[in-house]
């Protein structure tokens, strides 16, 4: 779908659609207003016929309305004025999404001033709109035979604001917003790509020809890298598995050389039986989304090429599927990390941990500045938080506020839980420095307790997208989270140094 800012009014331009927005009752917005004026009362009659109250998420097509350009006025509810925030601001470009996707109309002008929300800016609203614009023409149709029959009609949407002073701005947002976009489809490709399709080879191949449009450098390390290396823990988890395990490293240099890089390290477990610790049967399909961290590492590194963001940013992605056979780890089993640290697997299920502490030791080379982990890594985070909301840890709290504000922003939000020493105590092994599993109390919370034992050496923070990565049931298929956090943060802090 494209975009086109442009500064104006209804009243002068022309188009397929226009829409306008009414609020709770019958109360016109501005360009409502400008538009009722300039057709003599038909939006004021209409409203009259109590055809149309502004209720929230409510809408009205209006053909051959007499005086405008338009050919069709689309009236939008936005519901009661008071009560217009960032969450109805959302509703409603979606509810507009879908009542033009029942039309034919290809193109559709919205007025950004019908939208006021309280300590939004045009830009914030604008780069919003990208993003949801894009994800409602999402499709994954790769796997069909032939595509479905619901291809969208709607091409472009024109975003009109009042101001010509907030045009660069506005026009920057609109690329932030195509970036994140693009990102984010990126990754739910990935997400939404069968788990025999989508091995760990072939997110290097992926890695690989993103470097090559997109000026990165792309490194992968194969397993006899990784014993080289010294890392046990990964290759412990890939043992079970015919597929051959990668590490993939992904660098984006837009700063100058010297300048220490973000690294962000994304679990990549390209599907996770469990092991021998083998999960149950029911939606166990649901796992080949275990390898959305990856996803959301190399969606956020195609945005950030995208936008030549003026910082250093590497990819880290440790790769493999978790699987039960005669070679696989048993619980039990003793391994060295990467670290020294040695680790008694207790249960094969908890393999995310295993596979990012030596990602997260393999980090240290890079001297970064700060580190970001993002995983699907605990059940017991849906628990604790459900689907909207992405798990939050981190032993510098600084960057922990940060990157809640930057969810805030991006409306990809997460919440942050302790990460207290009384809960490193849960962590002990009777055989080796530490258990893999910390029992069923505070799970996230010792998941990621277990991931600090190897980020010492550098500010550090863990996301843990186990509630937020997919959706399950009639909708499943993976959301491109967090993509849109990853990037914000990303996006401010280039803002905040350069
Ligand atoms: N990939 C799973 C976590 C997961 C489970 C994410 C369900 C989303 C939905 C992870 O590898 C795992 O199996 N974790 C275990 C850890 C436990 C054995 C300590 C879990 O959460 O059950
Ligand atoms: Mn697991
Ligand atoms: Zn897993």
């Amino acid at each position: 779908m494209d975009f086109a800012i442009k500064v104006g009014t209804p009243e002068k331009q022309r188009g397929a659609c226009v829409v306008v927005g009414i609020f709770e009752s019958r109360k016109m917005t501005d360009s409502a207003k400008i538009l009722d004026k300039a057709t003599q009362g038909y939006i004021k009659n209409i409203l009259a016929s109590g055809d149309m109250d502004g209720k929230a998420n409510s809408s009205l097509l209006l053909h051959n309305v007499p005086d405008t350009l338009f050919k069709r006025v689309l009236l939008i509810g936005l519901g009661k004025e008071p009560e217009f925030k960032e969450k109805t601001f959302l509703a409603a470009i979606t509810a507009t999404l879908s009542a033009l996707q029942k039309t034919a109309v290809a193109d559709a002008t919205l007025f950004l001033s019908d939208f006021p929300v309280k300590d939004r800016a045009d830009a914030w609203k604008i780069s919003q709109i990208v993003i949801s614009g894009m994800s409602h023409q999402y499709r994954f149709d790769q796997l069909k035979s032939k595509p479905e029959n619901d291809q969208p009609s709607l091409r472009k949407l024109i975003l009109c604001i009042n101001n010509r002073t907030e045009l660069a701005g506005c026009e920057e947002a609109m690329q932030q917003g195509l970036a994140i976009a693009n990102g984010m489809s990126l990754a739910k490709n990935l997400g939404n790509l069968a788990p025999n399709i989508c091995t760990p080879t072939y997110l290097a191949k992926q890695a690989k020809d993103m470097a090559k449009t997109h000026k990165l450098k792309a490194s992968v390390l194969e397993e006899k890298d990784m014993e080289k290396l010294g890392m046990g823990s990964l290759l412990a988890v890939a043992q079970g598995s015919e597929q051959a395990a990668k590490l993939i490293v992904l660098e984006y240099q837009g700063a100058g050389k010297k300048d220490s890089p973000i690294v962000l390290v994304g679990k990549g477990v390209t599907f996770d039986t469990g092991g021998i610790s083998l999960k149950p049967a029911a939606e166990m399909d649901e796992m080949k989304f275990d390898m959305s961290g990856a996803a959301s590492v190399l969606g956020t590194l195609h945005a950030v090429a995208d936008m030549k963001l003026p910082i250093n940013v590497v990819g880290i992605i440790p790769a493999t599927e978790n699987m039960p056979s005669g070679k696989a780890t048993k619980p039990g089993d003793v391994v060295t990390s990467m670290s020294g640290q040695t680790i008694e697997i207790l249960n094969t299920d908890a393999e995310g941990r295993l596979i990012l502490c030596d990602a997260l030791t393999y980090a240290e080379r890079y001297h970064p500045k700060l580190v970001i982990d993002i995983a699907t890594l605990t059940g017991a985070c849906v628990i604790a938080l459900g689907n909207s909301t992405t798990g939050l840890m981190s032993n510098d709290d600084k960057l922990a506020q940060e990157l809640l504000s930057a969810g805030e922003l991006a409306g990809d939000r997460a919440w942050q839980l302790p990460l207290w020493d009384e809960y490193q105590d849960l962590l002990k092994s009777n055989f080796a420095d530490i258990a893999n599993i910390g029992g069923r109390a505070a799970g996230t919370i010792t998941a990621a307790c277990f991931l600090s034992r190897f980020t010492k050496k550098y500010r550090w923070a863990h996301l843990d997208i186990a509630g937020t990565a997919w959706k399950s049931g009639k909708d499943k298929g993976s959301t491109g989270r967090p993509v849109p956090l990853l990037t914000q943060f990303l996006i401010t802090q280039a803002k905040a140094t350069s």
